[in-house]
């Protein structure tokens, strides 16, 4: 038998790119790949891309171009890209950059063996279609699975139908779609066979999921949750991008009620301001947004909130940006991310009048000092709290380890007897620049 071929991946943008990532690597395994680490040595180079923000796919052609030199050592050398900058520019990706061999959009994953059959054809291989099969079904490797390590993410939804303004998902993702149930406890069934013991449901809008049920019913992911809850051996979920308005009741009732259900939650608000929340067609109020936190935190008070921003937003004035400060104020986030406004191709917003840069950058900077100020407050906070830790990897120092509390603070322990994948009780002594440190309570 010949040596496996060997495939580097390198996944951009969000985390569902990195769940597709493994997906494509297990499917290219049935294909005879390997991974690698490093693209020095690869038989094939796939680049997994976003296409969020101009800078994120302006990345993609610097990146391809550092591999003509590997092309010209090796021939046989075949360059893949996929992901929401493949759909989005899949066409133009070949025409620009010759060395490109294979385009696949996010939903044609399933074909990609095949396509890569056709490169060793010398033939160049575009797939940007939306198929109604599931890919996920297709995908699923079949051979002996791999143990794992203690966190792992499954996609229960995927694709975008709310067409906020600024934003390409809905474009690069297509239309809203939810697996069904089943499919999803399997998979975690399996994750958990494996080794995982916490779990991160993924989904563009991951709380409209609605997937049908194995009893014939649509499932909400409350419902999801709570037959995840009862699989033993799972010991944490989360769930993440959550949009406002499809925070239902019973998902609210879930983070009261479901003990493995973490306390933190992502929930993106972009503005404080109504005027810009309109103009962006998010379909919320500031002050509908707050009142949802409220029955959030009533539900759970512990919960620690995460959210999105975007400034310089068309239009935004300095009354428009304060009302996102004072909303910051508000809520006080134990997390953020935030990004200044980038033109995207084909979105609405692209169209309007553009803010000056500096503007940008200067309300970027205002709004990371005070998110930054409440992070850090919050993580101080922990300090004396004994919180559950599950622990991921050994610490740089020996007997130390490494985990993520309950809140998702990167937690050190030293003299730590526990493997990763154990849970355990951590009285937190020490709050650090971007990590705790606590000790074992037994
Ligand atoms: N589905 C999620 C977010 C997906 S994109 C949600 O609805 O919240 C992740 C984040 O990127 C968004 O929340 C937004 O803050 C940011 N983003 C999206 N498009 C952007 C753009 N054109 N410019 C700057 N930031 C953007
Ligand atoms: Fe983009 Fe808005 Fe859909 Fe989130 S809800 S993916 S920001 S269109
Ligand atoms: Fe980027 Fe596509 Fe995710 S645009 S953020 S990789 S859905």
């Amino acid at each position: 038998m010949s040596d496996p071929r060997k495939l580097f991946i390198k996944t951009y943008g969000c985390q569902m790119n990195v769940y597709d990532s493994e997906r494509m690597a297990e499917a290219m395994g049935g294909a005879g790949y390997v991974e690698t680490d490093s693209p020095d040595d690869a038989d094939m180079i796939l680049l997994n891309t976003c296409h969020i923000r101009e800078k994120a796919a302006e990345k993609v052609y610097s990146e391809l171009g550092r591999f003509r030199a590997l092309k010209d050592q090796n021939p046989d050398l075949k360059i893949g890209v996929a992901g929401c900058v493949a759909q989005a520019e899949g066409e133009e990706i070949m025409r620009r950059q010759p060395l490109v061999d294979l385009v696949v959009g996010p939903q044609s994953y399933h074909r990609l063996p095949q396509m890569e059959a056709r490169t060793r054809n010398g033939e160049k291989a575009l797939d940007t279609d939306f198929p109604l099969d599931d890919k996920f079904e297709t995908l699923k490797s079949r051979g002996p699975k791999a143990r794992r390590g203690p966190t792992a993410f499954l996609t229960v939804q995927e694709g975008c139908d709310k067409f906020c303004a600024f934003c390409v998902v809905p474009y690069t993702r297509g239309a809203e779609a939810s697996r069904p149930a089943a499919r999803i406890l399997d998979e975690a069934r399996e994750l958990v066979d494996r080794g995982v013991r916490e779990i991160t449901l993924l989904g563009q809008n991951v709380n409209a999921y609605h997937g049908a049920g194995p009893d014939g019913a649509d499932w909400s992911l409350a419902r999801l949750i709570r037959e995840l809850d009862r699989i033993d051996g799972l010991l944490r979920i989360r769930f993440t991008t959550s949009h406002p308005n499809d925070m239902s009741d019973d998902l609210i009732d879930a983070h009261g009620t479901c003990d493995k259900l973490m306390p933190y939650l992502h929930l993106p608000v972009q503005s404080g301001s109504d005027r810009i929340l309109k103009r962006m067609n998010r379909k919320h109020t500031a002050e509908e947004y707050i009142r949802l936190i409220e029955r959030i935190r009533a539900a759970r008070p512990d919960i620690l909130m995460s959210g999105d921003f975007i400034v310089g937003f068309p239009e935004e004035t300095d009354a428009d940006f304060q009302a996102t400060m004072d909303l910051i104020e508000e809520v006080k986030y134990g997390y953020a991310y935030s990004f200044k406004y980038s033109t995207r191709p084909g979105t609405p917003a692209a169209e309007r009048e553009q803010l000056p840069e500096d503007v940008k950058t200067d309300r970027l900077h205002r709004l990371q000092e005070r998110i930054t100020h409440h992070q850090r407050a919050i993580q101080d906070a922990m300090v004396g709290r004994t919180v559950g830790v599950l622990f991921e990897k050994t610490g740089r120092l020996p007997g130390q380890m490494v985990g993520k509390s309950d809140y998702l603070h990167a937690v050190h322990v030293a003299d730590c007897d526990r493997q990763p994948g154990d849970l355990a009780q951590v009285e937190i002594t020490e709050s650090g620049s971007n990590s705790l440190a606590g000790r074992l309570v037994s």
